[in-house]
C-alpha cells in the first residue's frame, strides 16, 4: 500500500498546485531535488571537473539503477540529454539502406515520426504502419503477417502521448524474435508509470526519459542497448567518451552501451535521475501503477457523466493518460480554465501523434495525467472545475 500521505509531503508543488500533468513532467521529490541541490551547490563552490571526481561513486550509479529498474545490466545502458536524443542514437545507428521496411504504429509520437519520414526521404526506407485492434493497441496479428525480408526495424511506443493505450509490447517482442528483427521500443511515457524488464519485452534497444512518469529533472533520458545487439548497430556519431583515440590515427569504440553518450553531461540531472529511478523502486512501481490504474480510471467514469465531455481513451489496458473533449471548447481555453483553479493539464495537438490524430479526426484533446502522489479528492476537483466550465 503507498502512503500517499508521505508522498505528498515529499513533493513540495503538491502544496502548491494540482498536478495532473505527470505525462508532461511530474513534480520532482525532495530526494531528488536535496540531490540536484547539493550537486550544483558542490559545483558552485569547487568547480565542474573537481565536483565530477568527488561524485564519481554516486554518478556511476545511475547505470546500476537504471539497469535494476528495467532488469538490464549496466553495461546496456547509456545517459542521455533527453530520451528523443537516446532514440535517435539508437534509431540512426541502424543504418538503413534503400529499400529497408520499417513497421510502426499510428500512434507515434511526432519526433519519432518525423525521424522515420526524415529516412523515408533522404534513405529511400518504406514506412508501414501497422493497423490497431478494435481496441486501439497494435494489432500483433497483423504485424507478423506484415513481416517479409525487407524488415529491418519494429518499432513502437509503449504508450502514446495522446490516449490511454498501453501497447502489448511483450506480445510483439515475440513476433520480433521469432522472425530475429531488431525491435526498438519508446518507454518515455512508461518508465516509472509501470513495471518495465527488457528480458521479459525481448527488445533490443529502449529509450527512457526522467522528467515524465520517473519524476526526475528535464533535460535527461537513457537509452538501453541488449549488449549482443550492440555490435549491430553502427553509432552515427563518435567522439573521445565514445570512441577514445588509442593510436594518433586510431580509436577503438567502447565496448558497451556508452558509446552513444557525448563526454560532456548535466552531471546534477544524471545524478538527479538516478535518486528519482531508486526513489520509484524504494516505493515499488507495482504500486505505484496500482495507484495510476484507480485514480485514471475514476477520472475518466466522473468525466465520461459530464454533459459536453467526451472521453477520448482507447485501449484494453489503459494508463494513467486520461484524454478528452469538451464541446464547444478549445482546448487551450479547457487547459486555461483549469490553470485559474490550480489544476495543472495539459494539451494534444493534432500534430503530437500525427497519424494517430489524423485518423480518428481529432484536432486536439484535452490531457489529463496522474500519478501516485495524486489524490481522489483533486480528481473530484478536476470533475467539479469541468461541470463548471
Ligand atoms: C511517446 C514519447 N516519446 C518520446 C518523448 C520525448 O521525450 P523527451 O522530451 O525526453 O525527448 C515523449 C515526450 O512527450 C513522448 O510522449
Amino acid at each position: 500500500m503507498i502512503d500517499v500521505r508521505k508522498l505528498r509531503e515529499e513533493t513540495p508543488g503538491t502544496r502548491n498546485v494540482i498536478h495532473l500533468n505527470n505525462a508532461g513532467s511530474s513534480l520532482m521529490p525532495q530526494p531528488v531535488i536535496d540531490a540536484i541541490h547539493r550537486y550544483l551547490d558542490h559545483e558552485i563552490g569547487y568547480g565542474g571537473y573537481e565536483t565530477q571526481r568527488a561524485f564519481v561513486a554516486e554518478l556511476e550509479g545511475v547505470y546500476d539503477t537504471i539497469a535494476e529498474l528495467i532488469n538490464a545490466d549496466s553495461s546496456e545502458i547509456a545517459v542521455s540529454d533527453s530520451a528523443t536524443r537516446a532514440w535517435d542514437m539508437a534509431f540512426y545507428s541502424m543504418r538503413f539502406d534503400e529499400g529497408d521496411r520499417i513497421l510502426t504504429t499510428t500512434t507515434e509520437y511526432v519526433s519519432n515520426w518525423v525521424a522515420y519520414l526524415h529516412l523515408r526521404a533522404t534513405k529511400g526506407i518504406t514506412v508501414d504502419v501497422v493497423p490497431n485492434t478494435p481496441t486501439g493497441e497494435i494489432d500483433v496479428e497483423a504485424l507478423e503477417l506484415m513481416i517479409d525480408g525487407d524488415v529491418r526495424l519494429i518499432t513502437l511506443n509503449h504508450i502514446p502521448t495522446n490516449s490511454g493505450v498501453v501497447n502489448p509490447v511483450v506480445e510483439v517482442g515475440r513476433v520480433a524474435r521469432t522472425h530475429g528483427i531488431p525491435y526498438l521500443l519508446d518507454a518515455s511515457q512508461s518508465i516509472g508509470q509501470l513495471p518495465i524488464d527488457v528480458t521479459e519485452i525481448g527488445c533490443d534497444m529502449l529509450s527512457g526519459t526522467s522528467r515524465k512518469y520517473l519524476r526526475g529533472p528535464r533535460g535527461e533520458g537513457f537509452l538501453y542497448v541488449r549488449s549482443d545487439f550492440l555490435p549491430r548497430l553502427d553509432p552515427v556519431f563518435v567522439e573521445l567518451h565514445t570512441a577514445p583515440v588509442v593510436l594518433p590515427d586510431r580509436y577503438e569504440l567502447r565496448d558497451d552501451a556508452r558509446r552513444f553518450e557525448t563526454w560532456e553531461k548535466n552531471h546534477a540531472n544524471v545524478l538527479g535521475m538516478s535518486v528519482a529511478a531508486r526513489y520509484a523502486m524504494d516505493i515499488g512501481i507495482d504500486a505505484i501503477w496500482e495507484r495510476i490504474e484507480i485514480l485514471a480510471g475514476a477520472a475518466r467514469r466522473l468525466l465520461g457523466e459530464i454533459d459536453g465531455v467526451t472521453v477520448r481513451d482507447l485501449g484494453a489496458l489503459r494508463c494513467g493518460i486520461v484524454t478528452f473533449e469538451v464541446e464547444g471548447r478549445e482546448v487551450l481555453e479547457v487547459r486555461e480554465w483549469l490553470s485559474e483553479r490550480s489544476i495543472n493539464v495539459s494539451t494534444s495537438t493534432a500534430l503530437s501523434a500525427p497519424v494517430d490524430m489524423h485518423e480518428r479526426g481529432i484536432e486536439g484533446l484535452v490531457r489529463v495525467s496522474f500519478h501516485a502522489f495524486n489524490t481522489e479528492e483533486e480528481v473530484e476537483m478536476l470533475v467539479e472545475a469541468m461541470k463548471a466550465i
